[in-house]
């Protein structure tokens, strides 16, 4: 649990291309990994971490993202005249999970500005910025950690790191960092927008977990249009790390169970991994998994 409550800010605003056609009026965010949309995991991992207040930064054919959060009185008094509890509950979690809050990106200019659409909603505090298409496997643990650092440090950002194969560098925000002498926690120094492999400067990845100040609206609002036109989250955080009189940038390196469920490889994987692992789906696909690789 954290020590001081964060409100978190998803953006989910982005068109979701990659995904075509199922993005075309549905978003990527809404795409079911196994029998949960996308976000709905990141908005447990939020309240996991302690926090209560989310908005979601939606846009076109967003809709379906805040239908999701309300509660459906005729469903649910169907479930009960039912008696399917199970389902009940299935269908309550969602609704019960955070205060729900929702603002209007109007269009897609980069996660930057998604994230500068936030900054009525949070203030001057402190918040936690959490991708809807990126899901960490709650088994695993990251926003409390970064939470409990960016309380710690007192630094202007706190940003989720992970290593990745050189070859696919080029999908990622990438760090320069120093050691901290902490285990897992290092000093950003630079950060550029997916480089080239061959100007990357190392193999560690900017994932979609971050704990921000909220002087990174004032950097943002200054931000020109970066990599692909777009204002990105990427460029403010490098201004923050680079800032000699500010308290810096620092990263958390996450070793854990990520999916980047946006991509449609990753997608995949999530889906596979996550009811292979489940008490009441597991044991029925566990064998039929073993037969299909076998026949690969
Ligand atoms: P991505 O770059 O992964 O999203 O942005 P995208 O642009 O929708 O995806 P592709 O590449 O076209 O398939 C990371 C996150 O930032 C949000 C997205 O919804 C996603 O959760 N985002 C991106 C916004 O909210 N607004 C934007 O303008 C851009």
């Amino acid at each position: 649990m954290s020590l001081t409550p964060m409100k978190a800010v998803i953006p989910a605003a982005g068109l979701g291309t990659r995904f075509l056609p199922a993005t075309k009026a549905m978003p990527k965010e809404m795409l079911p990994v196994v029998d949960k949309p996308a976000i709905q995991y990141v908005a447990e991992e939020a309240a996991r971490a302690g926090i209560d207040d989310i908005l979601v930064i939606i846009g076109r054919n967003k809709n379906a993202i805040s239908d999701h959060f309300d509660s459906v009185p005729e469903l649910e008094d169907r479930l009960k005249d039912k008696g399917d509890t199970v389902r009940l509950r299935r269908v309550l979690e969602s609704s019960d999970l955070a205060d729900m809050h929702f603002v209007r990106q109007g269009e897609p200019k980069g996660l930057g500005h998604a994230v500068l659409r936030a900054k009525a909603h949070v203030g001057d505090c402190s918040f936690a910025v959490m991708l809807g298409d990126d899901l960490i496997d709650e088994r695993d643990e990251l926003l409390s950690l970064m939470i409990a650092e960016h309380e710690r440090t007192g630094g202007a950002a706190v940003i989720a790191l992970m290593e990745v194969d050189p070859d696919h560098i080029d999908a990622y925000g990438v760090a320069s960092v120093e050691q901290t002498g902490a285990e897992g926690i290092v000093k950003v120094t630079g950060l550029v927008e997916k480089p080239r492999k061959e100007d990357a400067p190392s193999n560690l990845a900017v994932i979609g977990r971050y704990v921000l100040a909220p002087r990174v609206f004032d950097v943002l609002e200054r931000t020109e249009p970066g990599k692909g036109g777009e204002i990105q989250l990427t460029d403010a955080l490098q201004a923050l790390a680079t800032d000699p009189d500010g308290p810096g940038v620092y990263g958390v390196i996450f070793r854990g169970r990520r999916y980047d469920t946006g991509d449609r490889v990753d997608y995949i994987k999530a889906i596979v991994q996550l009811a292979a692992d489940r008490d009441d789906l597991g044991p029925a696909l566990r064998p039929w998994f073993k037969e299909f690789a076998a026949g690969l």
